[in-house]
């Protein structure tokens, strides 16, 4: 597949009309209006029917903006890496900003390089290897209220625990002092922001309607919390090398401190994307190691055999000790990516595939459908973690697989998701297992991560 167009909702061909691929697409017009119903009901399918019939690069129209659709892993390797520094990330909507302020995922330039360089030190591998002991015990001390037999809502578990591991380990704080109904509330605000940015009619954002209503509740808990997570760093107190000691030390070129809103961007982004995406990727895993049970037992099997009983660490999580559990993880985000789609704006011309495209050209990237093309995963809709163990595998290209991005813009919180996860899914595994509640499909709700649209019910078991 190498290309096509879709001019007003008509695809074109971009590249070569001997496509096989392409030939199919202009068989299937949509008109634009087809393309948007299509793209508000059902955005992963559209985007992967997109990309199935046109190519690699996709072009179309939304209103004056011209959009490509990249799911070829060299044409994601250019904007993301190679051409980087021609595009910018677009702004998003206005809801987000207010909850996100002008912290890491929300800025560019100058303020973002200056606010990466500070944070960065405190995501480093051997520092988020010292965090394994509180993760391990954080995770021990949610699952004591779990009972064999009862009916949980896992996606509630994970994010309740995913959100106090990111609390204590990168702001030292106690979340039992977090508003009780923030996690939720922050899942509504999350779900309106989703639909104000869809919208074709907007509400002001000051109306008190039902919806804006609770998405400044949420907001303003959000920042209840984000003070009290602050004020709770006693000055004076033993010192401590987690993101709110490198944020409080931070200074500018003239010796000033982050100002308290700065301050309060950085935490407010890094909690909310510290925390989200993590427990959506466990909350699939549970998902999906209760639907498949010859791989729950395999990982069961590796668990016992390296760690005979006791906490894992950060040492044990390495995919030299636990291959099967890594890549378990690693089909797991393969199948369901959190971040299922990330968009570049080009800010000046800009050369893909066969042609050059203008300044003000927005790409858009979708972990979802590439890493379920059949062309870089064979029965790519399949759970097979064995994939990963195939020393043939890593011969793809390298944009095949990016669930944490690439490039400059690449998640700073990595090391900390992946030993995160590992963790919380060894500590869990070693005791209990996860069986569907409900027999079916779990629904996928792709908000601004992809999340399982009514949690993940399932019956616990002791092992
Ligand atoms: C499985 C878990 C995670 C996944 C899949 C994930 C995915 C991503 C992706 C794809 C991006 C790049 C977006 C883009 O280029 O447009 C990103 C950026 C980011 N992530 Fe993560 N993330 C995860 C966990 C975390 C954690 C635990 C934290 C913080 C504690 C975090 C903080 C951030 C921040 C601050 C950025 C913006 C970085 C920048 O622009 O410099 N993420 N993440």
């Amino acid at each position: 597949m190498s290309g096509a167009h879709v001019s007003m909702g008509v695809l074109r061909p971009a590249a070569p009309a001997s496509s096989p691929a392409f030939s199919s697409v202009s068989r299937t017009p949509w008109s634009l209006l087809d393309l948007y119903r299509r793209l508000d009901r059902d955005p992963l399918g559209t985007f992967a029917d997109l990309a199935r019939h046109g190519g690699d690069l996709v072009e179309f129209h939304a209103g004056p903006v011209r959009v490509l659709l990249l799911s070829g892993p060299s044409h994601i390797a250019d904007v993301l890496v190679a051409q980087q520094r021609q595009f910018v990330k677009p702004r998003g909507p206005l809801v987000a900003a207010r909850v996100l302020g002008a912290g890491l995922l929300t800025t560019e330039g100058a303020i973002w390089r200056r606010s990466r360089r500070l944070i960065q030190p405190a995501f480093h591998r051997q520092v988020v290897a010292g965090m394994d002991g509180a993760i391990v015990a954080a995770a021990l001390h949610h699952i004591r209220a779990w009972h064999p037999g009862e009916m949980r809502d896992v996606a509630d578990d994970m994010s309740a625990l995913s959100f106090a591991i990111a609390a204590e380990n990168l702001f030292g704080a106690d979340v039992e002092a977090v508003h009780p109904d923030l996690l939720k509330n922050l899942a509504r605000a999350m779900r309106h922001a989703h639909r104000r940015a869809k919208a074709i009619v907007r509400w002001p954002g000051w109306l008190p309607t039902p919806d804006n209503r609770s998405f400044m509740l949420a907001v303003r808990q959000l920042d209840a919390a984000v003070t009290d997570i602050i004020a709770q760093r006693a000055p004076g107190g033993a010192p401590r090398h987690d993101v709110l000691a490198a944020l409080m030390a931070a200074v500018d070129a003239d010796g000033w401190p982050l100002t308290p809103q700065e301050l309060r961007d950085h935490t407010a982004t890094l909690l909310l994307a510290g925390h989200e995406t993590t427990a959506t990727t466990l909350s699939w895993l549970w998902h999906l190691l209760g639907t498949h049970p010859e791989v729950r037992a395999r990982l069961e099997q590796e668990l016992d055999q390296v760690l005979d009983g006791a906490r894992p660490t950060a040492a044990d999580v390495d995919p030299r000790r636990l291959p099967y559990l890594n890549a378990v993880i690693a089909e797991v985000l393969r199948l369901y990516p959190p971040v299922w789609v990330m968009a570049r704006r080009a800010i000046a011309p800009v050369a893909l595939g066969a042609h050059t495209y203008p300044a003000g050209t927005w790409t858009i990237m979708s972990p979802w459908v590439v890493h379920r093309d059949e062309r870089l995963y064979p029965e790519a809709g399949a759970f097979r973690p064995e994939r990963w163990l195939d020393l043939s595998h890593g011969r793809q290209p390298p944009l095949a697989y990016f669930p944490f991005g690439a490039g400059p813009r690449m998640c700073i919180g990595k090391p900390f998701a992946l030993t995160e996860i590992a963790l919380v899914t060894a500590v869990i595994a070693q005791r209990f297992r996860c069986e569907p509640a409900a027999p079916g499909p779990v629904a996928v709700e792709p908000l601004i991560t992809l999340r399982p649209q009514h949690g993940i019910r399932v019956t616990i078991s002791a092992r």
